[in-house]
């Protein structure tokens, strides 16, 4: 068993957009690497990967084309996003094809870039409410284990599955 997640990896223009966004070191703030930039469609936790991609194989995923943006918002009190629209139908293909594995599905998906978590008490950092729109069209989804460490996450995409029409 492996810690999982089904996401959506932006493409590279689109990094490199993110990366005009103010990303000063401060304390009780973590941003999240670029590298790591992901939007999660399906949190599974601890589950066996063989058996989930096993799940996400055969499947006609809908098109999708995210809006990210317009500004960074926070999410719950703790994280730094930027909204992602357009995701909906693809995230709610996946969790149903996933619904029985790993955690129980969140109720409600909410489309979402994380850029930073910030401690409790720590102050917010200059890029909330930094503006910034960016869309694209999703060619694929992955499905990636997450390995926590001292240094943060770090993520290996094991499998994509191709996304909209051949
Ligand atoms: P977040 O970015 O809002 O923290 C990998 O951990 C991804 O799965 C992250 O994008 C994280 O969302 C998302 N996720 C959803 N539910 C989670 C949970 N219970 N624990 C950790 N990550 C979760």
């Amino acid at each position: 068993m492996v810690r999982l997640f089904v996401a959506v990896w932006p493409p590279e223009d689109v990094v490199a957009d993110l990366t005009s966004l103010p990303r000063k070191d401060q304390r009780g703030v973590r941003f999240v690497p670029a590298e790591n930039w992901h939007l999660t469609l399906r949190f599974l936790g601890e589950a066996d990967p063989d058996v989930v991609a096993a799940a996400l194989d055969g499947v006609m995923y809908p098109a999708a084309t995210v809006r990210l943006g317009p500004g960074v918002d926070l999410l719950g009190d703790r994280a730094l996003v930027l909204p992602a629209s357009g995701l909906d139908e693809l995230a709610a293909t996946v969790t149903a094809r996933t619904a029985d594995l790993g955690e129980r599905p969140r109720p409600r998906f909410v489309g979402h870039l994380t850029l930073a978590r910030v401690a409790p008490h720590a102050r917010m950092p200059a890029v909330l409410g930094a503006y910034l729109r960016a869309a694209f069209d999703v060619t694929e989804i992955a499905l990636v284990r997450s390995r926590l460490g001292p240094g943060g996450a770090r993520y290996d995409t094991l499998g994509t599955w191709a996304v909209g029409p051949i």
